[in-house]
């Protein structure tokens, strides 16, 4: 499986700090926001990553990245002219999906969740990963019927259905571009992630896992502070430049994985 991190964007709600860098190179405590999504990837064993970014501070995230080698990865890096909406990023990663599935995750989200075994576990259609949340308005919510299955999924809806939020992590089949192609622009202009499970939803093929720990979007100041603190006091940041200690964790994932 490929993994994409979708690290465009303005960056507004954190202004003025963004004016002069983007949002997920801003510290975590003690790390570039974006090593957490990539720790994320990294350790449940995906090694074949493109980096979508905005075209201001592009050049910022290669020189913190790099190819990957050093993380025993590989590395593509994507232009976003405009933040057209989070299923664009599937468009722009046409090329580099090709015919395999792909994960995304959003370059502002952290998370302790294990996602390994759904990755290793995927048989087709979609998957999102959904939290629990006191404010659903604020984020693309996904309605259950009694048996656990996914009825309805909409995106910052006015009257939730349920409290179960779409976090920033998700897996689609290799029909996700031909699929992001069938989406029209929403009322804000943007190519919506919940249209694009709203296809594989109507297919029957739309599946919803309950997240397991932490999930931050840390896209404001406040959760930017939450999330420094959460990682400050769990001990979570990995050190990438350490890169022994994450090796150890990289040969964990493949043996569980076999690979
Ligand atoms: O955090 C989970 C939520 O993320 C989901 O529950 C929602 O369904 C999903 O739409 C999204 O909501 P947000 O309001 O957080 O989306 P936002 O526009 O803030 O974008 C999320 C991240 O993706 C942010 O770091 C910027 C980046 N982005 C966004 C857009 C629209 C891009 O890189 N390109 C884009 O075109």
């Amino acid at each position: 499986m490929k993994g994409i991190i979708l690290a465009g964007g303005e960056g507004t709600r954190l202004h003025p700090i963004t004016k002069v860098t983007s949002k997920q190179l801003l510290p975590v405590y003690n790390q570039p926001m974006i090593y957490f999504p990539l720790q994320t990837l990294l350790k449940a064993g995906i090694r074949d990553i493109l980096i979508i970014v905005a075209p201001n501070h592009s050049g910022d995230f290669v020189n913190l990245l790099g190819s990957g080698k050093q993380f025993d990865a590989r590395f593509s890096y994507e232009v976003q002219d405009k933040p057209e909406g989070l299923a664009q990023a599937f468009l722009i990663g046409s090329d580099f999906i090709g015919k395999d599935d792909v994960a995304m995750i959003l370059g502002d989200n952290i998370f302790t969740h294990d996602f390994a075994p759904a990755i290793k576990t995927f048989k087709g259609g979609a998957k999102v990963f959904v939290k629990e949340v006191h404010d659903p308005h604020r984020f693309g919510i996904v309605e259950f019927d009694a048996m656990g299955n996914v009825v309805s999924i909409e995106e910052k809806p006015d009257n939730p259905k349920s409290n179960f939020a779409q976090t920033g992590f998700y897996i689609f089949d290799k029909h996700v571009v031909e699929n992001v192609k069938s989406l029209k622009p929403s009322s804000r202009g943007e190519l919506e992630i919940v249209d694009l499970a709203k296809i594989y939803l109507e297919k029957k093929q739309l599946q919803a896992e309950a997240l397991q720990g932490e999930w931050i979007d840390a896209g404001t100041f406040e959760s930017l502070y939450k999330a420094s603190t959460i990682v400050r006091e769990n001990d979570l940041g990995i050190d990438l430049n350490n890169f022994p200690k994450l090796q150890v964790q990289i040969k964990d994932v493949k043996k569980k994985m076999f690979l």
